[in-house]
């Protein structure tokens, strides 16, 4: 029987390690404190931030949130995280994405200084990962790395097969795999042969965005499937972009949609939130 990844129970195991920390910091006089920022009131935003306001109540973490209208001005916003990077009790800088179309997000997120961006959105971030330094890194990626490690699934000498280049996951994703020795391919809507390049990961990342798109062909036969898709099907039922249930005989592990990479995502924020308290 193939290993189904509980990212729930994983992701609960680190939030409680962090609850300790936080207690910990707290005893030493430092209160974690996330500032949280969304603009305007794009439903699926709302409820992400939700979540992430509840997951730092329950460890212990204080949220500041700013809840901005829609017709903010770039300016505003850029103000706001000026001021929120002079705090020294603020430690973490998060701006809800997408933001409204009149605000540039290349230019907000560059506003946040690096110390703070526990997103890992900044380019000095992204460039950090890259050449091996030290940095904030991207949530999704990292909390995928985290399911593998803590399910015993080596990376060292693997041949990983990411699909999707997106700037949050894809990318990321491929240089945390090669920084954990991986053998690295990513694919994207261009790749000639994807079901062949597929077949060949020990481990696949799927980040197309497309429901149930990869079935059994694109397997190969005791692979470790990483589902980072979330969509809705039909029955307005929670999907991947895995079909699992016809992938499912032929892999060694997988994580299912929903209570796969979706729970990790917030604890790595979480993470990110302690590490920049404790720098
Ligand atoms: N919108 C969707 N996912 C994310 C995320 O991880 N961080 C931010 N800031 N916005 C998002």
């Amino acid at each position: 029987m193939a290993l189904r990844i509980d990212g729930k129970m994983i992701s609960a195991q680190i939030k409680d390690e962090l609850k300790e920390k936080v207690a910990k910091l707290k005893e030493e006089g430092k209160t974690v404190t996330l500032a949280v920022i969304q603009v305007g009131n794009d439903p699926a935003s709302t409820v992400y931030v939700g979540n992430k306001k509840k997951a730092c109540a329950y460890i212990g973490i204080r949220s500041l949130a700013y809840e901005l209208p829609e017709e903010t001005k770039e300016e505003e916003l850029l103000e706001l995280i000026a001021s929120l990077n002079k705090r020294e009790d603020v430690h973490g800088i998060l701006v809800q994405l997408p933001l409204p179309g009149h605000i540039r997000e290349d230019q907000v997120i560059r506003a946040i200084d690096p110390k703070k961006d526990v997103d890992g959105f900044h380019p000095q971030s992204v460039g950090a990962l890259s050449i091996g330094e030290k940095g904030f890194v991207s949530c999704t990626p990292a909390g995928i790395i985290q399911l593998l490690k803590r399910s015993g699934i080596a990376i060292e000498g693997k041949e990983c097969v990411v699909v999707g280049r997106s700037n949050i996951v894809g990318k990321p994703m491929a240089m945390l795999l090669l920084r954990e020795n991986g053998t690295v391919t990513v694919c994207h809507s261009r790749t000639r042969n994807l079901k062949e390049v597929c077949r060949r990961a020990d481990i696949l990342v799927a980040a197309i965005g497309k429901p149930k798109f990869f079935d059994h062909e694109y397997i190969k036969e005791g692979a470790v499937v990483i589902d980072v898709g979330i969509h809705r099907n039909e029955n307005n039922k929670l999907c991947g972009d895995v079909d699992y249930d016809d992938v499912y005989p032929h892999v060694s592990a997988i994580t299912p949609v929903p209570g796969g990479v979706g729970p990790m995502t917030i604890a790595m924020l979480m993470y990110n939130c302690v590490q920049a308290a404790e720098m």
